[in-house]
């Protein structure tokens, strides 16, 4: 979703500002601009619905003064207001003295705009993030110092912000943030604030998380704040992890990293499984039950890790939808386990900050700066790197593992599974990244001979059983991203007691097979119906990628031929598989 950069820099700040953009791509987009100081001490203001190389190009044609050193980005997903250059940021007051870039939501716009317009001021737009710009604007007429007429503004606002505010005259950039993400850099090329590590990872080692209430001035001594300065966090990603590196696109690159970001993460977690020592490091109270948070692939992911909990320790497992949290019951001795590859969801962030505090809140994330990793009482990455494609792959593949093996410590500590059955699967864990690479040879063979088939398919249906049923709802969600076809998961079981109706002659019904005995009869079931069974399984199969005996995790494996399909698929029928329309990589809107 939006994403911000602001920088004060010792070379042309628009280098900065594009590079930047274009690293924030990713979160997915439909307008993007900037505000550049320019060295006749005029700002230019350059916005595009189109793609950051169209902002480039209107770089390269601006006839005005030189760029200098100081300028503010953003890329735009449209929330309030439909997508226009109007609505695109920066935004600015009635004088044009104020260049602001805006992340959040803005509650009381409607109101501000009122009160606003009844004074005087003119809107240009009609997103919720211009009253900021008039209201500094009435600020400065007070003060006439920049830092001070942005914190006197804040207070009139209810909502979300990450904000970052130029001055025409001075030169000046304030930054702020509320409830939404904003970082702060000092280094050797410049000050930096940006949404997101990833749009300044190239010139930064260390960098600093606003709290909620902080506003800053980015100034040439770094940042200096009107509160205590939060704790310095390292820079572990660098530019180059988010370079597509001979790639075609993201997605296919991830795909293929999975085995290797998978050994790095066992290797990590290992030595804490059997031991209990994975989970006992995170000093959380013992749990009776286990209540799983999260989105999407997240979501998909934490039915795997429950169903473990489930099946392995047996105590209750719950799965919640984030977005429908409200009014959840939660017993006591429950452990909350927030999932969210960003860790910014709003709908994620939305449940954890309404949870009883007699229940712990464990994150489990890929990104350790996050909100939820902040706001939760434990956290545990998921160490997957960065992951550009909107559709999750390496994410969903590390939530998994790093998820099952907190789990299986957690219940060795409580004495619910044995150590030396814990070391069985330490061995099980230790096969995986040789499997999933396998398997990702293997689909590479095998799915193209599907493809052609299946691209003229109107919709999809996949099923399994038991452990399979998440990598099936899994297998249908990056479908449909990719595709824009419709396609749904069902436990087999359920075809025959209404979706049975959907399957003609051709149909495609792609099979988690897990070794489930029952399975062959639903197969049978779709096949004399004249489906188009393609079965990802054990030896035999259409796509033979599931080891046997299968995992306490599942068949883990299963899900890389259906990302490649997904994929593959995409591309037949023309779609950008890295930024599927509609849809980001970090959804900041509840
Ligand atoms: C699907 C996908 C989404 C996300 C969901 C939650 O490929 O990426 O379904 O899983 O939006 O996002 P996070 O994990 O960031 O909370």
């Amino acid at each position: 979703m939006c994403g911000i950069i602001a920088c004060r820099t010792e070379s042309p700040a628009i280098d900065y500002l594009l590079t930047a953009l274009g690293r924030l791509e990713y979160r997915g987009y439909d307008s993007a601009g900037v505000a550049v100081q320019t060295v006749d001490g005029t700002v230019a203001r350059l916005r595009t619905v189109d793609r950051i190389g169209a902002l480039r190009a209107a770089v390269t044609a601006w006839a005005g003064g030189h760029f200098g050193n100081v300028g503010v980005g953003h890329t735009r997903w449209a929330t309030h207001g439909s997508v226009s250059v109007v609505n695109a940021h920066p935004h600015t007051d009635c004088s044009g003295q104020i260049s602001l870039v805006h992340n959040g939501i803005i509650e009381n716009a409607d109101d501000l705009r009122t009160a606003l317009t009844a004074s005087g001021h003119e809107f240009h737009s009609s997103v919720d993030s211009e009253v900021i710009c008039h209201l500094i604007e009435d600020q400065l007429k007070i003060s006439a110092d920049l830092l001070e007429a942005v914190q006197a503004s804040l207070l009139a606002l209810d909502g979300s912000w990450a904000l970052a505010v130029l001055e025409e005259c001075s030169g000046r950039i304030v930054v702020a943030a509320r409830r939404s993400p904003l970082l702060v850099a000092h280094t050797p090329v410049g000050q930096f604030a940006a949404s997101d590590i990833t749009a300044i990872a190239e010139w930064v080692d260390e960098f600093r998380v606003l709290e909620d209430g902080d506003v800053v001035e980015l100034t040439d001594s770094g940042d200096s704040a009107d509160g205590a300065a939060p704790a310095l966090a390292r820079c572990v990603w660098r530019s180059n992890d988010s370079e597509l590196s001979g790639y075609v696109d993201y997605m296919a690159k991830e795909i293929d990293e999975q085995p290797a970001a998978a050994a790095r993460l066992i290797d990590e977690v290992a030595g804490g499984i059997a031991n209990g020592k994975l989970w006992a490091d995170l000093g959380l109270a013992p749990f009776e039950r286990l209540q799983v948070l999260a989105c999407g692939t997240s979501l998909n992911a934490g039915h795997v890790i429950g169903n473990l909990v489930r099946r392995l320790g047996g105590l209750p497992a719950s799965f919640i939808v984030a977005s429908e949290a409200a009014g959840e019951i939660v017993e006591p001795h429950t452990l909350c386990l927030a999932i969210s590859q960003s860790g910014e969801t709003a709908d994620v962030l939305a449940a954890v900050e309404h949870r009883t505090p007699a229940e712990s809140v464990l994150a489990l994330t890929n990104n350790s700066h996050s909100t939820l990793a902040r706001r939760a009482d434990a956290y545990l990455t998921c160490a997957a790197g960065p992951e550009i494609g909107v559709a999750a792959t390496k994410t969903f593949v590390c939530q998994v593992i790093a998820g099952a093996a907190l789990m299986i410590s957690a219940l060795v500590a409580v004495d619910r599974i044995a150590a030396a059955d814990a070391r069985t699967f330490v061995d099980d864990l230790r096969r995986l990244p040789d499997q999933l690479d396998a398997a990702c040879v293997i689909a590479k063979y095998e799915v193209p001979r599907v493809t052609e088939e299946l691209s003229s398919a109107a919709g999809f249906i996949f099923m399994g059983r038991g452990s399979g049923v998440p990598y099936a709802a899994e297998g249908a969600l990056k479908l449909k991203e990719l595709t824009y076809r419709w396609a749904e998961h069902y436990p087999a079981g359920e075809l025959k007691h209404g979706p049975l109706a959907l399957i003609g002659p051709g149909t495609p019904v792609v099979v988690v097979d897990n070794a489930e005995p029952r399975l062959a009869a639903n197969v049978a079931e779709v096949t004399a119906r004249g489906a188009l069974v393609i079965r990802i399984g054990p030896a035999g199969s259409t796509i033979p990628v599931v080891t046997h005996p299968v995992a306490p995790w599942g068949p883990l494996e299963s899900v890389i031929p259906m990302q490649i399909l997904a994929r593959s698929l995409g591309l037949a029928l023309g779609w950008d598989v890295d930024k599927p329309r509609n849809l980001a990589k970090s959804v900041t809107v509840e």
